[in-house]
C-alpha cells in the first residue's frame, strides 16, 4: 500500500549536502512511487523562531520551493506548499500545545542546543517548535515521515502528542501515528572543517558545507580543503575509529554512490586522501552541479515559483481544513 508523506525544510537559506543526503534525496525516491502521496512543506512558520530578514526569508522561500523542485520533486505529483498559507497549521498548533505537557518539551535537545546557554532570551516560538511540527504532521494523516536523525526526538513528541489527544478526548486512531523514516546509514552528514558538529545552514564558515548551489570550483576547493588527519585512508571500518573526519567524508561517498561503507572503504585503502578527495569532488561535482545549475534557472523564474506555492496552498488548505474542522468539534468548540 502507498504511504502518506508529510515532511518539511526550513527556508533559512543555504539547503546544503546534509539536507540533500538526509532528507531531499529521499523525499525524490518517494515522490517517484507512484503509489505514494506526497506533502512537502516550506516551514516558513518555524524559520521565524529566530530572527530573520523579511527579504531574506521571502527569498529563501522561493529558494527551498527551487531546490525541491531541482533536486526532482515534481509539483504536479506532489504537493509543495508554503505552511504560512494554511492556516490550520497555527490553529493546531495551539490546541495541539494544550495537550503537549512541560516536561516533554523540557527534554527536546535541539531547543537546548539552538537557545545556547542564555534560554531566557530564547522566543517562545523555539521552545514550542516541535508542537508546531506535530501540527504539520497530523493534521494531513500522515503515515511516514521522512526526515534527518537530529528530528528523531521531535518525531517521537508528535506521537506521544497524537495518542494523547486520541485517549483525552476518547476518540480511537483520529490522529494518526506516523513512523519516522531515518536512513539507517550516513543519517548525519558532518560539517567539513569538524567532523563532531552537524553541517549546518548556519555555521559561519561556508567551507564547512557544500551548498546546494555550489558551482564546480566552489566544490572542489572546499573537499580540497575539508579537514581529514594525519593517518593513512583506512582499510576497515574499525580503522574509523576515533576519526569523524575520514568517516564522514567516506559516509558521503556511500551514500552519493549507493555503495555500503565497506565497500567504499576497500576501494580506497590502498590510496592517500588526496586521491580520495579527487574522486569524491569528482562525485559530488557529478550530483550537485546539475542541481545547482537548475535552481539558478527557476529562481529567475518567480512567477512560477510563487505559482507552484499558490497551487500547493490550494490543494494542502483542502485537506488541513477538513481536519481542524474535525479536531474543533471533538474539543468541543
Ligand atoms: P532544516 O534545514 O533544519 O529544516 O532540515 C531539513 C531536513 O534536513 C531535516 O529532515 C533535517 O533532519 C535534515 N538535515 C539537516 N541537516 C542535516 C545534516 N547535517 N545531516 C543530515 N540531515 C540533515
Ligand atoms: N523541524 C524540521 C527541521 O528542522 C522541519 C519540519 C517542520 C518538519 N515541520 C515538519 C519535518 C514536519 C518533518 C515533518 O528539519
Amino acid at each position: 500500500m502507498g504511504k502518506k508523506i508529510f515532511s518539511g525544510v526550513q527556508p533559512t537559506g543555504n539547503l546544503h549536502l546534509g539536507n540533500y543526503l538526509g532528507a531531499i534525496k529521499n523525499f525524490v525516491k518517494l515522490n517517484n512511487d507512484t503509489a505514494n502521496e506526497c506533502i512537502f512543506c516550506v516551514v516558513d512558520l518555524h524559520a521565524i523562531t529566530v530572527k530573520q530578514d523579511p527579504k531574506e526569508l521571502k527569498k529563501n522561500i522561493r529558494e527551498t520551493v527551487a531546490t525541491f523542485i531541482a533536486s526532482g520533486i515534481d509539483p504536479k505529483k506532489s504537493i509543495i506548499f508554503n505552511q504560512s498559507g494554511v492556516a490550520a497549521h497555527s490553529e493546531g498548533a495551539w490546541i495541539l500545545s494544550c495537550v503537549a505537557r512541560m516536561g516533554w518539551l523540557n527534554r527536546m535537545t535541539q531547543f537546548k542546543e539552538k537557545a545556547g546557554k542564555d534560554k531566557e532570551k530564547a522566543s517562545i516560538g523555539l521552545y514550542s517548535y516541535p508542537i508546531l511540527m506535530a501540527a504539520d504532521i497530523l493534521l494531513y494523516d500522515a503515515t511516514h515521515v521522512p526526515v534527518g536523525d537530529d528530528q528523531k526526538q521531535h518525531l517521537e513528541l508528535c506521537r506521544d502528542i497524537a495518542q494523547k489527544f486520541n485517549n483525552d478526548f476518547g476518540v480511537v486512531d483520529f490522529l494518526k501515528v506516523p513512523e519516522p523514516l531515518i536512513q539507517k546509514e550516513f543519517s548525519r552528514i558532518m560539517s567539513l572543517k569538524d567532523g563532531s558538529k552537524k553541517m549546518s545552514k548556519s555555521e559561519l564558515s561556508d567551507l564547512s558545507r557544500i551548498n546546494l548551489t555550489d558551482d564546480k570550483d566552489q566544490i572542489i576547493n572546499k573537499i580540497k580543503k575539508a579537514k581529514t588527519d594525519p593517518l593513512s585512508m583506512p582499510k576497515s571500518i574499525n580503522e574509523l575509529e576515533g576519526r569523524p573526519e575520514a568517516q564522514n567524508l567516506l559516509g558521503i561517498f556511500a551514500n552519493l554512490s549507493n555503495l555500503t561503507l565497506e565497500t567504499s572503504i576497500e576501494r580506497f585503502a590502498s590510496n592517500n586522501f588526496s586521491d580520495f578527495k579527487k574522486e569524491l569532488s569528482a562525485l559530488l561535482v557529478n550530483k550537485i552541479v546539475p542541481i545547482s545549475e537548475e535552481i539558478k534557472k527557476l529562481l529567475k523564474d518567480q512567477s512560477y515559483l510563487d505559482s507552484t506555492l499558490l497551487e500547493g496552498v490550494e490543494k494542502a488548505d483542502k485537506i488541513a481544513s477538513k481536519k481542524i474542522k474535525n479536531i474543533k468539534e471533538i474539543v468541543g468548540f
